[in-house]
């Protein structure tokens, strides 16, 4: 009999969370593992090298407990890591192994989501730096003009629970105007980081209605309903008991208090540690 397993889903902290509970509603009967680097996290300000060395050990730990289908949840990890991870790793590791991230998905669908075709990318340093946005938006929709802008402070404020803060808000404040500034024609934001869905009502509150703020995970979900549709041969590798784990490489109770914020539900999680 052919031997099943869940969904590996990993992030640098939180913010997968955000992608994963999108993911559990749209593939409710499918199992999952998540795992959160968040001993590590930020990774937003890490170089290239140590963002691909922290991701590979947290796709090898969800292979190793026996995933055959991994998304980093992670947009810093997925501009810096995914490709080397996709074309020099996954050969040597197994052929029937994947690992997907949440730029190209997204990219996929902005095109549809904006009038003025001026878009406005908020994201770690990392993923601001790397260009990622502006490169696969060209594929995809080369119409778009693309304007970014990073915000080194909202990940820390979120993973500390501080976002909501006065100072917290300030900073936000003061990073979503300093994108409207550089292009006043942007009616489309790409939150593209996974954890600024939390703050996603405060960035509306903002901007007002006329910009569309958009968050990934239900695009990251639609298009793996769709993969999954098209990719039969991983689909009959997963397995289907709508069930979840949670692993942290921080201590656990730290993770079950803040991943339960994150998740609206009670999380119990389990410590892990994937340094080799
Ligand atoms: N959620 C990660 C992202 O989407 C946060 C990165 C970080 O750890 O700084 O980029």
């Amino acid at each position: 009999m052919l031997q099943t397993a869940p969904i590996g889903v990993f992030d640098s902290g939180y913010g997968g969370l955000t992608v994963l509970s999108e993911l559990r509603k749209q593939l409710p009967e499918y199992d999952f593992i998540y795992l959160g680097d968040n001993a590590r996290a930020p990774y937003g300000n890490r170089s290239y090298d140590v963002v691909y060395d922290f991701a590979l050990e947290a796709v090898n730990f969800l292979f190793s407990k026996g995933s055959p289908l991994v998304i980093i949840a992670c947009n810093t990890a997925s501009a810096k890591a995914l490709r080397s991870i996709q074309q020099n790793d996954l050969p040597k590791i197994s052929l029937e192994k994947r690992v997907l991230g949440v730029i190209r998905p997204s990219t996929e669908e902005i095109g549809a989501l904006t009038h003025t075709k001026h878009v406005g990318i908020l994201g770690t340093t990392g993923t601001i730096q790397s260009g990622s946005y502006e490169i696969e938006l060209k594929k995809f929709a080369p119409e778009i003009t693309v304007t970014q802008h990073a915000c080194p402070m909202w990940v820390p404020l979120i993973e500390n629970n501080r976002h909501n803060s006065i100072a917290g808000k300030m900073f936000i404040d003061e990073d979503v105007k300093a994108l409207m500034e550089k292009d006043p024609l942007i009616d489309a934001i790409v939150l593209a980081c996974t954890h600024y869905p939390v703050i996603k009502s405060h960035i509306q509150e903002i901007l007002g209605s006329n910009v569309n703020v958009i968050a990934q995970g239900p695009i990251v979900a639609e298009k793996l309903v769709d993969y999954l549709s098209r990719h039969s041969e991983m689909e009959k590798m997963l397995s289907k008991n709508g069930t979840i784990r949670y692993f942290t490489t921080e201590n656990k109770h730290v993770f079950d208090e803040k991943a339960s914020q994150f998740l609206e539900e009670k999380i119990r999680s389990e410590h892990v540690e994937i340094t080799n």
